[in-house]
């Protein structure tokens, strides 16, 4: 058996790993993310180079378009347009791939890979679509592919899922992974704003993109949660089998229905392996108990709530994304792949969890199989017996109702009401099946909604 490493020892070792030298990153993109990493790097210099035994360097910059106005950290000496030299150039031990999107991140990655360089990534929709690809390429390389901000921004639920739990099973993860959607639900919560301002408000205040598409309608999340299921269930993965729904369709109505029950509704984004032998992923938006702990994860922040089978329930919360946060995550990558650059000990940790060789392709669960508690909202004609032919239609479907309220009112001089209700346990099939006969009786003015209810 080895010796246990010393102080003396280790000293040793950072002298011959890297023999007075640095750290030697490329970046690749320098945009929100890559001046942050500027930023952190020149800010927490010492308190870096004293963790890691050497100083971490920036030897060349790529961005799209070198006329652009940057921070004047950005060192206009460094900055050129072709990210694959980066990829490519001698002088770089670790590209760091902060531009975004699918091309040319993935070239420029693959062909950094091929030459050997190790890569540290917060590109999350490069992960999720590519990364087995990736993540085999760098195994077989034997360099390190890391990407701590890829998810969640600057909580480093990777490392603890890769590392700290490495003793662990994984039982169930659940968490709010998407900040925007996060901050529209919390200020339609407590400002009763309407959707549509919400959003407007969340662009304004740069917690949205110009095109928030993927961030409403659960697409952002989904490719979270796809890395988030390797590393925790141990399995591979397809993207776009994950069922999602966006927030979009959630009213102010449900809301303050939600809240009438002692629920909140949140951005959830769902994981467990079911008794058979399926893997349960989700991302919806769902009820959830005002006590709960993801019920209290308010605003752009971001957490995850772990069950470990021997562990029990743990919760890590905090921002997920922004300049300093998501370059914290950034650097913090940087400098596990130094240590490892120093000691010779690429690959030791891998990057998915688990050796490549014992992932699985378990099958997801059917989004119909699912079951649990659901609202229903419907919107109906105020008239004798509608609440009978509804509660009738959900009998035939084997869903029944726990809790009700209706509410009336006039709509163009007809009275209407809304009925809400909460079932008892039912398959999210059956609830589906039911409603789509409800509307197509015509017993509502408008579509029905269901929402599922998680316990927490
Ligand atoms: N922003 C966050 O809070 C956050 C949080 C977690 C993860 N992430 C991830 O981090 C990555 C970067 O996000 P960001 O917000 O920093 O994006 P960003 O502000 O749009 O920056 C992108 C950078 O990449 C450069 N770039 C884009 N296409 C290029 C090309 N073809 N060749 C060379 N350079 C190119 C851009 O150049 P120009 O400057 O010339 O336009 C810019 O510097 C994304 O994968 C994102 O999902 C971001």
């Amino acid at each position: 058996m080895n010796q246990p490493a010393d102080s003396a020892g280790v000293e040793r070792a950072v002298a011959k790993g890297l023999a007075g030298q640095r750290v030697r990153i490329g970046l690749v993109g320098c945009g929100v993310v890559g001046t942050g990493i500027l930023r952190l790097l020149r800010d927490n210099a010492e308190t870096i180079e004293a963790r890691l035994g050497a100083p971490i360097e920036v030897v060349g910059i790529a961005v799209r378009d070198p006329s652009k106005l940057r921070d004047p950290l950005v060192p206009a000496e460094l900055v050129g347009t072709d990210p694959m030299a980066l990829a490519t150039q001698d002088d770089v031990d670790v590209v760091v791939e902060v531009m975004g999107g699918l091309d040319p991140a993935g070239a420029v990655v693959k062909e950094a890979l091929e030459k050997g360089k190790h890569v540290v990534t917060a590109n999350k929709a490069l992960i999720a679509e590519e990364g087995e690809t990736l993540l085999e390429m760098a195994e077989s390389t034997g360099v390190d592919l890391y990407f701590e901000a890829a998810v969640a921004g600057g909580i480093p639920i990777i490392r603890v899922l890769r590392e700290a739990l490495a003793s662990d099973r994984v039982v169930a993860l659940s968490g709010i992974v998407n900040g925007t959607s996060n901050y529209i639900l919390s200020r339609m919560t407590s400002a009763g704003l309407d959707f549509a301002d919400a959003l407007a408000e969340a662009q304004a205040k740069g917690y949205a993109e110009a095109d928030p598409t993927l961030d409403i309608n659960g697409g952002d999340a989904r490719h979270k949660l796809a890395i988030l299921a390797t590393l925790a269930f141990g399995a591979r993965v397809d993207v776009h089998a994950i069922p999602m729904e966006g927030i979009d369709t959630v009213s102010a109505l449900d809301i303050a229905f939600a809240s009438r029950f002692g629920y909140v509704i949140k951005p959830l984004a769902i994981g467990r392996p079911t008794d058979d032998g399926e893997l349960d992923l989700r991302v919806h938006p769902a009820l959830i108990p005002e006590s709960s702990v993801l019920a209290s994860i308010h605003g752009a922040l971001n957490a995850v709530h772990i069950e470990g089978a021997m562990l029990g329930p743990s919760l890590m919360s905090g921002p997920g994304a922004g300049a300093l946060p998501t370059a914290m995550s950034v650097v913090s990558d940087i400098v596990d792949v130094g240590r490892n650059l120093i000691t010779g000990a690429h690959a030791r940790v891998p990057s998915r969890a688990f050796r490549g060789s014992t992932l699985q392709a378990l099958p997801l669960a059917s989004p119909k199989s699912h079951r649990g508690r659901f609202y229903l909202r419907f919107d109906v004609h105020d008239r004798t017996g509608v609440l009978g032919k509804i509660a009738n239609v959900l009998g035939g479907f084997d869903v029944s109702i726990e809790q009700m309220v209706q509410e009336g009112g006039q709509s163009e001089g007809n009275p209407h009401a809304t009925l809400v209700m909460l079932t008892h346990v039912a398959s999210a099939g059956d609830v589906h099946g039911a409603l789509e006969e409800i509307d197509r009786l015509q017993y509502t003015t408008g579509p029905s909604r269901a929402l599922r209810i998680e316990e927490g």
